[in-house]
C-alpha cells in the first residue's frame, strides 16, 4: 500500500487536508497516511518550522499532501518564539520555500480549468452586448526554486558585494552615489539547468495532453539576461524537439492585461518564479479564485512531489466551530497527487464528482455564493466545508 506524508500545517490547512483524506478514502484510494510536523507551531516551539524528522519522512515516502502554513513578518517571528529559544539567533524562513529548495522541487504546475456552472467563472461582454463565458484550460509551469525567490538578498550589503556591484557600469551610474546602508538588493538568478528543466516540463506537458501552444511569459526585452536566456532556450527547444507545438512569447505585464480579453486562447504557460506566481494567480482568479487553485511541486528526477492548494492558512477562518472554507482547491491538489502516482482513474472519478456538484449548483460554499466569510454563512444557506465534502462523496 502507498504511504502518503500528510502535512496539514496551520489554520485551514488542517481542515481542508482532513477533508481531502476523507474524500480519497471514499473514492477508494488505499493508502497509509503518516503525519509530518510543519508550520508556525514548530517555529514557535522548536525554532524550526520544517523539522528534520519531516524532511526524513518525505525523503522516505516521496509523496506529500500539504495543507497550508502561516508565515509572519520578522519581528512577530521573533516575538512568538519560545523564551528559551530567543537568544539562539534563529531566523525564520518559510518551510514551503525550504521544502522546495531541499528537495529540488523545481517544477511547479498550476492548472486552471473552468468548471461548468461555477458562479465564480469569469464572464465578459462580447460583440453586440452579449455576455460570454470563456472556457479556460491552462497549465501554468512556474520555476519554483530560483529567480527572485532564490533568497540571495541583502540590506546594507557587505563590502565585497558592494565592490563587485560597482564594477557594473549601470550600478555605478544609477546607484553608485547611494549610501550602502540605504541599499536593499534582491537578486534574480536563473541557471541554465533549472531553466531547461521547467521549459522541458512545459513542452512535454503540452505534447502529452495535446495543447497546441506553449507561452513563455517573461519580459526579455527589458530583463535581458534572465528572461532573455529563457526565451532563447525556449526557441531552441521548440525548434529542435517540439516543432508541432507553437511557442508564443508574451510580456508579463501585457499578459495580465490580456488575461480577461482572451484567456481561452492560452494552453500551457511557462515562467520564472515570480512571474509564474503572478500569472497563475491571475488565471486562478478567472476560474473561481483561491477556493479552486491547486498546485503540484515536483522533482521529476527523484520522483518526489508535494501537492497543495495555492491558498494560505486563512487564520481568520481557522477557529470557526463550523468550517466554512472551500475544500475544492485541496481536493484538486489531491487529484494532482493521484495523477502523479498513476492513480488516474480515481483522480478522474473525483474530478467528475466535483464537476457534478458544481454544475448541480445546490451545494456551494460561501465564496461561491459571493458572501463575505462570516460564521453565519451556513445559516444563510452556504455549505460548510464538511457539507461540500459530503456532496462530492455522494456524487462519486
Ligand atoms: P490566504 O490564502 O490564507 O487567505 C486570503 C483570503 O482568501 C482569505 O481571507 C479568504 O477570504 C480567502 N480564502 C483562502 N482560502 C480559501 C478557501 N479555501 N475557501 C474560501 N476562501 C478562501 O492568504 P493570506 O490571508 O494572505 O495569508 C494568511 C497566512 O497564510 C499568512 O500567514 C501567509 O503567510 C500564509 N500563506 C501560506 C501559503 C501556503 O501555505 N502555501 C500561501 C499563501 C499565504
Ligand atoms: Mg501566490
Amino acid at each position: 500500500m502507498r504511504t502518503i506524508v500528510s502535512l496539514p500545517g496551520d489554520g485551514i490547512g488542517k481542515v481542508v487536508l482532513e477533508e481531502a483524506i476523507r474524500l480519497l478514502d471514499a473514492a477508494g484510494f488505499e493508502a497509509n497516511y503518516v503525519h509530518g510536523d510543519i508550520g508556525w507551531e514548530f517555529w514557535c516551539k522548536e525554532g524550526d518550522p520544517l523539522p528534520q524528522r519531516t524532511i526524513d519522512l518525505i525523503a522516505e515516502h516521496k509523496v506529500g499532501l500539504f495543507g497550508a502554513i502561516t508565515s509572519k513578518p520578522k519581528d512577530d517571528a521573533f516575538n512568538e518564539l519560545a523564551p528559551e529559544l530567543k537568544s539562539k539567533g534563529l531566523v525564520y524562513s518559510s518551510p514551503i520555500v525550504g521544502l522546495r529548495q531541499h528537495f529540488g522541487l523545481d517544477i511547479c504546475l498550476r492548472p486552471c480549468r473552468t468548471y461548468k456552472g461555477n458562479p465564480l467563472n469569469f464572464i465578459r461582454r462580447g460583440a453586440g452586448d452579449t455576455i460570454e463565458e470563456p472556457e479556460v484550460d491552462v497549465a501554468i509551469f512556474r520555476q519554483n526554486t530560483e529567480g527572485l525567490y532564490g533568497g540571495v538578498e541583502w540590506s546594507n550589503p557587505p563590502a565585497q558585494v558592494h565592490e563587485a556591484l560597482m564594477t557594473h557600469p549601470k550600478f555605478k551610474k544609477n546607484f553608485g552615489d547611494c549610501p550602502v546602508e540605504e541599499l536593499s538588493i534582491s537578486t534574480r538568478i536563473f541557471t541554465k539547468k533549472a531553466t531547461e528543466r521547467i521549459l522541458r516540463a512545459a513542452f512535454e506537458h503540452a505534447k502529452k495532453y495535446g495543447y497546441k501552444s506553449v507561452t513563455l511569459c517573461e519580459k526579455p526585452n527589458v530583463i535581458r539576461e534572465t528572461s532573455g536566456m529563457m526565451y532563447k532556450m525556449a526557441q531552441q527547444m521548440q525548434k529542435a524537439d517540439y516543432p508541432q507545438i507553437e511557442l508564443w512569447n508574451t510580456n508579463i505585464d501585457a499578459q495580465m492585461m490580456w488575461l480577461t480579453k482572451n484567456p481561452e486562447t492560452y494552453g500551457v504557460l511557462v515562467a520564472g518564479n515570480m512571474f509564474g506566481d503572478i500569472v497563475s494567480d491571475g488565471f486562478a482568479g478567472l476560474i473561481g479564485g483561491l477556493g479552486f487553485a491547486c498546485s503540484a511541486q515536483i522533482n521529476p528526477e527523484t520522483g518526489i512531489g508535494v501537492f497543495e492548494p495555492t491558498h494560505g492558512s486563512a487564520p481568520k477562518y481557522a477557529d470557526y466551530d463550523t468550517s466554512i472554507v472551500n475544500p475544492i482547491a485541496m481536493f484538486e491538489s489531491a487529484c494532482m497527487m493521484l495523477d502523479f502516482i498513476e492513480e488516474k482513474e480515481i483522480a478522474s472519478k473525483i474530478r467528475k464528482a466535483i464537476a457534478k456538484v458544481i454544475e448541480d449548483g445546490k451545494v456551494r460554499t460561501y465564496d461561491m455564493m459571493k458572501m463575505s466569510g462570516r460564521p453565519d454563512v451556513v445559516e444563510k444557506g452556504a455549505a460548510s466545508t464538511q457539507q461540500m465534502t459530503d456532496a462530492v462523496i455522494a456524487a462519486l
